[in-house]
């Protein structure tokens, strides 16, 4: 295999983009990256966009052509796939390009994720979320995402030292991490008190405790290694490149209060990688609710199982703590578009890595991680990323 590197990224900001359309979200991250590795169009050997359910949210599907066709590339024949994995659909596009990169089957690749939400109203968003758990055994009986990470949220809250403000507290890091990030969808501070009084969704989980429903778009170019430095001073080396399965309904798993698909592709991450958790200066997790995030950091092994509230109510998950969490904003702050998610994590390690991520900059820091989770823990992607200095 040979060594892959980002050389350059782009990303739209996040939230209600009603004045614009799905094609032009992804133009706009398109443009921004190309420009920012100094491509040209004709350079690119292939795109890998990652897309939940463009079918529910704008009745259009055939999104690889549709792509192609609005960068330009369509006539030029350039390849180009939708890769699907419901919210991991970004984690998985990213991945599929390192891995063409890798292989030597092609040079200069985009990985992109979007995704155009609020064109529906919030039924016809969570019955299309929906369709990422099992329809007959889940969605059927009218468990959406919200009622599956609260049953998530209940039994761990019945079996570990976890207290309603300590979930609390990840939303209230994860906003003060967004007022920090320009792209960000919510870009203000809360408080325990702020999250404690929102309307409840799914109990124990309230409206703060949630993602929101979001329109975006990122992308991210990458290129060997070797050839890097002909596009930017800059490269980022994709250190690992992991994924995981788990059963798709809840109730098949081991155990709801760990995601088993995490702890294995975080598990092959490190040993790819050839690192510790001492080694990671920051990690973009998948806190599609306030408990996922809670679940990511113990599961991918940077606090011991039961200590998540603990470790984040000690502030070791904020800027400036041991292991800085979502300095984006996370899901919950950025915004999740669904699709984009995934490589919006990229973006902001990207970003960290090179020392542009302005106030909430983690300081010399030198190797990040992210980790992207389809359904309630079906599908998990995780990625380590290195400075090459
Ligand atoms: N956090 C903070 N504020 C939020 C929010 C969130 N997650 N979602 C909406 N809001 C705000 C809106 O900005 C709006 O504020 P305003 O009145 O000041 O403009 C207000 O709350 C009402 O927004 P609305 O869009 O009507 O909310 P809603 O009740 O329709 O939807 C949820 C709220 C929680 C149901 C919806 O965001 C949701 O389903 N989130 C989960 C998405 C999900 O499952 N993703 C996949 C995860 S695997």
């Amino acid at each position: 295999m040979r060594d892959v590197a980002v050389i350059g990224i782009g990303c739209t900001t996040f939230g209600e983009r009603w004045e614009d359309s799905f094609r032009q979200l992804f133009v706009e991250a398109g443009t921004l990256a190309l420009e920012d590795a100094q491509v040209s169009g004709e350079q690119i050997d292939a795109l890998y966009v990652g897309n939940m359910s463009a079918g529910r949210f704008i009745e259009q599907e055939h999104i690889g052509a549709l792509i192609a066709d609005y960068a330009g590339m369509a006539t030029g024949h350039v390849p180009s796939t939708r890769v699907e994995a419901a919210c991991a659909s970004g984690g998985l596009a990213f991945r599929q390009a390192v891995i063409a990169v890798a292989s030597g089957m092609e040079d200069i690749v985009v990985a992109a994720g979007v995704e155009k939400m609020t064109d529906v109203g919030t039924g016809v968003s969570v019955d299309a979320l929906a369709g990422a758990a099992d329809r007959e055994w889940e969605g059927s009986v009218g468990a959406t995402f919200p009622g599956l990470y609260a049953m998530i949220a209940t039994d761990y809250m019945n079996r570990y030292p976890l207290s309603r403000e300590q979930l609390a507290m990840v939303a209230v890091k994860n906003h003060h991490h967004g007022s920090m990030n320009p792209i960000a969808q919510f870009q203000n501070e809360i408080t325990v008190d702020t999250v404690l009084r929102s309307s409840l969704v799914a109990d124990p989980l309230r409206l703060y405790d949630c993602s929101p429903i979001t329109d975006g778009a990122a992308a991210v170019i990458l290129a060997p290694l070797e050839r890097a430095r002909e596009f930017t001073d800059t490269p980022v080396k994709v250190l690992a490149t992991t994924q995981a399965s788990d059963t798709l309904t809840l109730h098949d798993r081991r155990d709801i209060s760990t995601i088993d698909a995490t702890v294995a592709a975080g598990n092959r991450a490190f040993d790819m990688a050839g690192l510790s958790r001492e080694d990671i200066d920051l990690v973009e997790v998948h806190d599609c609710f306030t408990i996922a995030e809670i679940l990511a950091i113990e599961d991918l092994g940077f606090c011991g199982k039961g200590t998540g509230g603990t470790f984040t109510e000690e502030g070791e998950t904020t800027l400036g703590g041991r292991i800085p969490v979502n300095t984006s904003g996370g899901l919950k702050a950025c915004g999740h578009p669904v699709g984009a998610t995934g490589i919006k994590q990229v973006w902001e390690v990207v970003t960290q890595l090179r020392g542009e991520a302005g106030r909430r900059q983690v300081d010399g820091a030198m190797i990040g991680m992210t980790h992207n989770v389809g359904g309630t823990g079906a599908t998990v992607a995780v990625h380590v990323l290195g400075r090459c200095d």
